[in-house]
């Protein structure tokens, strides 16, 4: 019996092999097959490798990816540094793009290769990878099961230098910014102006990845509005970059003080004799809140620096006109503050920080911006809170991104929002909140039993 046992189990392990363990198993066709074409063309001698681009599907609902919620895509280069050569991959985020230099020394860097792609080839947002060399272009999507071959796209090889000069999102020459005053008549920035410039240029990054992610660029042309516009650095910025990148758009700048829109409307007609560009460019004199319609429709709001409850009226005004894409950067916060200060209901160790003045104070702007960060979110928006740059340009660096979900929330999802939204205001005695009333939502006010006194 036991020989006829051993006999079985011989005749098993030779028709089915035992597998060895592997950490990194063989991928399947046929990300296996491009990781193989990959790892040829950049061993090659020269390497043959040109581009790689993973795709991911923008995510509906970040909440149900558990890994790298905001990953776009992913850009392969090879590149030349000091270390030797790499292939650089750019992991491209919503609101930031991460670098990652893969060593291409010798054999093992495959099972690198592997462990750094596999992982993005099963994620539940893949598209599509693409695979560029001389030899040919490889492809393949999500759940497909061959890789695609064609010609090649490239016939040299793109420049391996590191250091390749970016072109700047705004060119300091640009004569709109010697107009506005920015500028000296050689394109040098003035003193004053250096952090002006550098709030416009990364506001220019930030909102143009976001245009470039939800594709609204198919709708021609789009449509920008931005509220409490000032001197319209920012909306000459934004309308130049687009207008360069051929994306046809129109811009409209609202501003309550009417002769400022009117110099720089002035500013608008100079420049469009030699820049045609700046056509589509109007200020408009007016109050956001005073539902007067100054766009047909718009598919990017942006407020920046919008006084307290202007902000709630800016996100009010992109609501109304269904704007895919919301983007501030709040100022003062003075509806909330004034609430919270009289607050006496800040318990235990929150009522230990709320004892001082500044902390209310920054604490007031925490409230106010979740308010709205949530109440988008009910609304049907995905919303990022972060800081856009550094408090050395200024200190109000939060930006609260939002973007028009593509499916709706079931109802009881919007349920479970609102009741955070009822309990952050309750929690913090706001009773009153401009964008809530302004988009139907009723705050509960309730008072809280022993209270602990908070001091002037
Ligand atoms: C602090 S400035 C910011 C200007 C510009 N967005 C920037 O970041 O450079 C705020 C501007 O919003 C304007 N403003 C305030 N409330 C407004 C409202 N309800 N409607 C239109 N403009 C408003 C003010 O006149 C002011 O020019």
């Amino acid at each position: 019996m036991m020989h006829l046992l051993c006999l079985i189990l011989l005749i098993s392990i030779s028709i089915f092999p035992i597998q060895p363990l592997s950490t990194n198993p063989l991928p399947p066709p046929p990300s296996g097959e491009l990781i193989s074409k990959l790892s040829a063309s950049l061993s090659s001698s020269p390497p043959s490798f040109c581009r790689l681009v993973i795709k991911n599907n923008p995510p509906a609902d970040p909440k149900a990816f558990t890994a790298n919620p905001t990953l776009l895509s992913v850009e392969g280069r090879y590149v030349e540094i000091k270390s030797g050569p790499k292939l650089q991959l750019i992991f491209k985020e919503t609101t930031r793009d991460l670098t990652k230099n893969i060593e291409l020394d010798d054999d093992d860097d495959i099972d690198s290769l592997s462990s750094n792609l596999l992982p993005l080839f099963s994620h539940a947002s893949f598209k599509t990878c693409t695979l560029q060399t001389l030899d040919g272009d490889y492809a393949f999507k999500a759940a497909s099961t061959k890789l695609k071959t064609n010609r090649p796209t490239f016939k040299s090889l793109p420049s391996a230098s590191h250091n390749t000069k970016k072109t700047p999102l705004i060119d300091p020459k640009s004569p709109f910014l010697y107009k506005l005053g920015l500028t000296d008549s050689e394109g040098t920035p003035k003193p004053k102006s250096k952090s002006k410039l550098s709030q416009c240029t990364k506001f220019v990054e930030i909102v143009s990845q976001l245009i470039e992610s939800q594709k609204i660029t198919d709708q021609k042309p789009i449509e920008i509005v931005d509220v409490g516009c000032g001197k319209g650095y920012l909306t000459f910025s934004l309308h130049n970059y687009l207008t360069s990148k051929n994306i046809e758009t129109i811009s409209t700048g609202v501003e309550l003080r009417e002769s400022l829109c009117d110099s720089i409307n002035s500013i608008v007609s100079d420049l469009v004799e030699t820049e045609p560009q700046f056509e589509t460019l109007t200020f408009k004199p007016g109050y956001i809140s005073s539902y007067v319609h100054y766009s047909k429709k718009v598919d990017v709001l942006i407020a920046l620096h919008a006084c307290d409850t202007a902000s709630c009226d800016a996100i009010s005004y992109g609501l109304s006109l269904n704007s895919t894409i919301i983007v501030l950067a709040p100022c003062c916060h003075k509806e909330v503050r004034r609430q919270v200060e009289g607050f006496k209901g800040y318990e235990g160790v929150l009522g230990e920080v709320m004892g001082w003045g500044i902390m209310r104070e920054r604490f007031s702007e925490y409230v106010t911006d979740s308010l709205r960060g949530l109440i988008l979110e009910y609304l049907g928006y995905e919303v990022k809170i972060f800081e856009f740059i550094g408090s050395e340009h200024t200190g109000k660096n939060s930006m609260i991104t939002a973007i028009k979900k593509s499916k709706p929330m079931s109802e009881e999802e919007r349920e479970k929002v609102l009741k955070r939204i009822l309990e952050l205001a309750e929690g913090n005695g706001v009773t009153q909140f401009r964008l809530a009333e302004l988009v139907g939502i009723e705050l509960r006010g309730k008072k809280i039993k022993n209270a602990r006194n908070m001091p002037n």
